[in-house]
């Protein structure tokens, strides 16, 4: 199939943000994210109040996207979407809307694993960002997932080890509700990290054999000492605020570095790529930068508007698949569960 002037769109749904992307040939023309604020106010994504905010954003997202692309829909040559995993009420309001517009359309429909789209960001075009060559090892990082998988080409992955609990973002945004911030937790716990000291409050990593982590433990042993803390000072959070979260996220990036070093160990691969929400963090990207000189790693870290969620991912997904002709049936459902 030719390569030349494919246009894609690709919708993102599964969780709290409603996303639209136009990809051109691999590069992004348009990427338009709505954030629900909604979910603030409750500490978490509320799944009842995410679909109902999806089914009022996804109109003006994908026209959005199309208009910043300057593109009409009829340039289109495929719709991609993501299929899962996810809040099955958020998917289902990305699922439907892309089956009738590629049916409206008349073009293909393309379904899109949220998980690979996480490690296939690195091959949008983006200048001064470098593609990794295969195989190499990545790891998704996010508020609902952590994983590290062995890529072999864009569609043949393996899961070589994955949380058996919370995941990394989870351990953030729990830690940030026990802390009193705000939610999601994860970038001022990271921004407070960078005033404190790491080693204030030694935390203990969690055993967990191979390459599968935990960090239940961490939110509890975390919430333990704070309660003890604060018994004998009621100010103690407020006067050691960034000395803590520099600690927290001082063990969580140690147990980080601890598995992929692992990783690379156990393949021989030392090309490593992170994506999701948490490779935004300061702290993940210093470690693997000096990862190169400690370890000769290769390391790829994606555009920091390619770390959240995103519909620019799902678009380059979707422009790889159509490259290849794999397309889905008009009968393809959402899943919540979809596994790489
Ligand atoms: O990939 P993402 O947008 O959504 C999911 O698929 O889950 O990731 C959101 C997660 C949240 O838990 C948020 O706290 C975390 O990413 N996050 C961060 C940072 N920026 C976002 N965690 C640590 N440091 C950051 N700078
Ligand atoms: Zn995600």
């Amino acid at each position: 199939m030719s390569s030349q002037n494919i246009y894609i769109l690709g919708i993102e749904s599964s969780c709290d943000d409603t996303a639209a992307s136009i990809i051109h040939n691999g590069k992004i023309l348009s990427n338009v994210v709505a954030s629900q604020k909604i979910h603030e106010e409750f500490g978490g994504v509320v799944p009842e109040l995410a679909s109902r905010a999806h089914q009022q954003n996804i109109v003006p997202v994908v026209h959005q996207a199309l208009k910043i692309a300057g593109i009409t829909k009829d340039q289109l040559h495929a719709v991609a979407f993501t299929r899962g995993p996810g809040l099955m009420g958020s998917l289902l309001v990305g699922t439907s809307f892309a089956k009738s517009l590629a049916y409206g359309l008349n073009i293909p429909l393309i379904d899109v694993n949220h998980m690979q789209a996480h490690i296939l960001a690195h091959f949008i075009d983006e200048a001064g960002f470098n593609k990794p060559s295969f195989p190499f090892i990545a790891m998704t990082i996010s508020g609902g997932h952590t994983q590290i998988v062995k890529v072999k080409s864009y569609f043949d992955m393996t899961v070589i080890g994955e949380t058996i609990d919370d995941a990394v973002g989870e351990a953030y945004d729990k830690s940030g509700k026990i802390l009193g911030l705000g939610y999601p937790a994860g970038p001022e716990i990271d921004k407070r990290a960078q005033m404190g000291n790491p080693k204030a409050y030694p935390f203990t990593k969690p055993k967990v054999d191979g390459l599968n982590f935990s960090f239940s433990g961490l939110k509890t042993a975390i919430l333990y000492f704070i309660q003890r803390e604060v018994k004998t000072n009621p100010n103690f959070i407020e006067e050691n605020l960034n000395d803590i979260c520099a600690s927290i996220q001082y063990t969580i990036i140690g147990i980080l570095i601890d598995k992929l070093k692992l990783a690379s160990k156990q393949t021989g691969i030392k090309q490593i790529a992170i994506g999701g929400g948490v490779s935004a963090n300061s702290g993940i990207r210093k470690a693997l930068k000096d990862g190169e000189q400690k370890f000769g790693w290769t390391t790829y870290v994606p555009k920091f508007e390619f770390t959240t969620d995103n519909a620019a991912m799902i678009a380059i997904v979707g422009y790889l698949k159509y490259l290849e002709g794999d397309f889905a049936e008009q009968h393809v459902t959402a899943s919540a569960r979809l596994k790489i």
